[in-house]
């Protein structure tokens, strides 16, 4: 590997072209691979990221490396999978015919299982688990935001110590740790809203600000953590709330959960979950690498997640075709009547 690895964006949506802008503009050799959609957009309008801190960085189209064809891949050292979960596979295929043996392969996926498939599938590659503790909205024209705080991770190894010193004191510098498994779990407690937000039909703050629909959320919540806790897992604290206090904080009265998380989270008033976008857009979505990993664990460890499974089968029939938008007293209903045993609320 060169001094500077070289780098290949696989999936250049939201989070690709925001770590790959990014990198770009920190002076590191980056090729966004993607869908040329989104070239043409690049090169129209060139490749902006933007935060929630009022910073800016713009490249113009000519300083972006762009393309569609997945045989790029072969030059990278690095390869920053940014693809969703539900085609991490027929990604790796593609890592696995065009790129370079004993190249790295950093996921920075939602989900826990997305590393364990990529090393099973790829093992003449490196694999590094990393995750993306915050949201990334495309704003169309070439921009892409960054709407909350917290810093990109990765699993350290010497490919990524190296790109983390490069990154060092930029927007988008990579940190390090030595066990992901804590930190995956973490953001999936987060990610459990995902598909509360797109059955509500809402905007992330217009349902965050229902108490019903936040009461669901908090429930699915406690249920992960119980299994957590009976798999031997401990989440780690992404944010400003412990893990165990989270579905408190969640659940509370309107004026406490305002006071208490809101106002720290600093949602965009229009931005709404990636599982919404999805069925905006009719696709499938990452449901089973979110509340449906939960289920698998609780079964593997002999429990059940009846709060998650039925979010699940929800997310199912719309992907099937029943295009249902959920009010807060029917989701509740649904989700939580005959799961009263779910300890720490009195449903
Ligand atoms: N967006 C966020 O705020 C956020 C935050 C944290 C983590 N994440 C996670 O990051 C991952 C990516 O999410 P995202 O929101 O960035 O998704 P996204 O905007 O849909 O971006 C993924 C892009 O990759 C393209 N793609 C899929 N397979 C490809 C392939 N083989 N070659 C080239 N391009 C390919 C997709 O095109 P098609 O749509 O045409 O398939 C899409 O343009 C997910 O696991 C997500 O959960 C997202």
């Amino acid at each position: 590997m060169a001094d500077q690895p070289s780098i290949a964006v696989l999936g250049a949506g939201s989070i690709g072209c925001w770590i790959g802008g990014a990198w770009s503009a920190a002076g590191l050799p980056v090729t966004l691979i993607g869908r040329e959609r989104i070239g043409a957009e690049i090169a129209e309008h060139g490749l902006t990221v933007t935060d929630y801190k009022g910073g800016r960085i713009a490249l113009g189209p000519d300083e972006v490396r762009f393309t569609a064809r997945p045989q790029a891949l072969k030059d990278a050292d690095v390869i920053a999978l940014c693809v969703k979960s539900i085609d991490t596979e027929s990604a790796a295929r593609e890592i696995a015919r065009h790129g370079r043996k004993g190249a790295t392969v950093i996921s920075f996926q939602n989900g826990v299982s997305n590393a364990d498939t990529l090393r099973k599938a790829l093992p003449r590659f490196q694999v590094a688990q990393g995750m993306v503790p915050f949201n990334v909205a495309h704003l169309g024209r070439g921009r892409w935001h960054k709407g909350v705080q917290g810093d990109l991770v990765a699993e350290g190894t010497p490919v990524t110590e190296r790109i983390s010193e490069l990154t060092a004191g930029t927007p988008a510098h990579l940190l390090l740790a030595r066990d992901m498994k804590p930190i995956a779990w973490g953001k999936l407690l987060f990610n459990l809203n995902n598909a509360i937000n797109a059955l509500s039909g809402k905007t992330l703050l217009e349902e965050l600000s229902v108490r019903d629909y936040r009461r669901v959320l908090a429930a699915s919540m406690i249920e992960t953590l119980e299994v957590l806790k009976a798999a031997g897992i401990a989440p780690a604290k992404l944010g400003p709330i412990a893990p165990a206090l989270l579905p408190h904080a969640i659940g509370a009265p309107d004026f406490v959960f305002r006071n208490l998380l809101l106002r720290v989270m600093k949602i965009d008033a229009k931005a709404r979950s990636s599982m919404a976008d999805d069925f905006a857009a009719g696709r499938r979505t990452e449901i089973d690498h979110l509340n449906g990993e939960v289920v698998r664990l609780a079964g593997a460890i002999g429990r059940k997640a009846p709060v998650n499974q039925a979010i699940v089968d929800l997310v199912k029939q719309y992907e099937e075709g029943v295009e249902r938008i959920w009010s807060a007293d029917e989701l509740r209903r649904y989700v939580l009547e005959g799961h009263r045993t779910v300890r720490g609320f009195g449903y």
